[in-house]
């Protein structure tokens, strides 16, 4: 299933494999959001509803982000080509210690506490109800951080994510590395997921490039090299014959 970036579908053998969960990890500002939204608008092209499902920016700045770089989300989401859900996580106290409370400002949902199968149920429901091929899950980390360890990291995501799946939809994930080089990250979702792109930003000679490598992807002979991209008025363009720095 293409994921809108020509360049890329080519390191993908053709995009990414459907019916299954994709990862897409970087450090901040690396263009994970950016891409998913070339995998959403491509299947609006092309009559495949989607659902964006955002923990990390309001459904408002999303709109404005996407309409500048030439989409038109407005007209996908009135004419329910796209659904956006939005909403942030937020710390709660209750009598005797806290709860995380996901706030969403989609109009169809109120506030109330969210476990994570409940959020996945509403995701399924939701992407049952429109049709959808294609679902987004922008930014797991608020999800990670409702799990006390990492057994129940595991089962979360893996939970999360088969929930979800009803083997008709495509499923891309975006999972936040921090930048830090001496900084844990939680490796969890990459297991689990079937597919994992990761997003990186080189240093060379005075200037910041881009990069997107396949670090896994089971069921397709995907390549593995890094390759160069950019982010322009239009999004994402890779250069997959581009020679990076050694
Ligand atoms: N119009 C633009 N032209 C060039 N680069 C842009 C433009 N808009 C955003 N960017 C770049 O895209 C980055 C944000 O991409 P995004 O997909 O939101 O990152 P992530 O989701 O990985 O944090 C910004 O930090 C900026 O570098
Ligand atoms: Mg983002």
């Amino acid at each position: 299933m293409s994921s809108g970036v020509k360049g890329l579908d080519d390191l993908l053998a053709g995009g990414y494999v459907e019916g299954r969960s994709t990862l897409l990890a970087g450090g901040p500002g690396t263009g994970k959001s950016i891409l998913t939204w070339h995998f959403l608008f491509d299947g609006v092209e092309k009559g495949e509803k989607g659902i964006l499902l955002s923990l990390d920016q309001t459904s408002d700045m999303i709109t404005e982000d996407m309409t500048d770089f030439g989409w038109d989300p407005k007209e996908a989401v009135e004419s329910g080509d796209l659904t956006i859900l939005s909403g942030n996580l937020k710390l709660v106290p209750t009598e005797t210690s806290y709860e995380y409370v996901i706030s969403f400002d989609h109009p169809l949902l109120s506030e109330q506490p969210f476990t994570v199968p409940r959020l996945a149920e509403l995701v399924r429901k939701k992407s049952a109800e429109v049709g959808a091929k294609r679902v987004v899950i922008d930014g797991l980390g608020p999800l990670l951080e409702l799990a006390g360890n990492r057994s129940e990291i595991r089962q979360l995501v893996y939970g999360f994510i088969r929930e979800i799946a009803d083997g008709s939809n495509t499923i891309i994930l975006t999972h936040e590395l921090k930048a830090s080089k001496t900084a844990q990250n939680d490796e969890m979702p990459f297991f689990i997921c079937d597919g994992v792109l990761k997003l990186d930003t080189l240093y060379s000679a005075g200037d910041y490039i881009r990069t997107i490598r396949v670090v896994k992807m089971r069921g397709a002979n995907h390549v593995m090299k890094r390759v160069m991209f950019k982010i322009g008025k239009e999004g994402i363009v890779a250069f997959p014959d581009a020679r990076l720095p050694d």
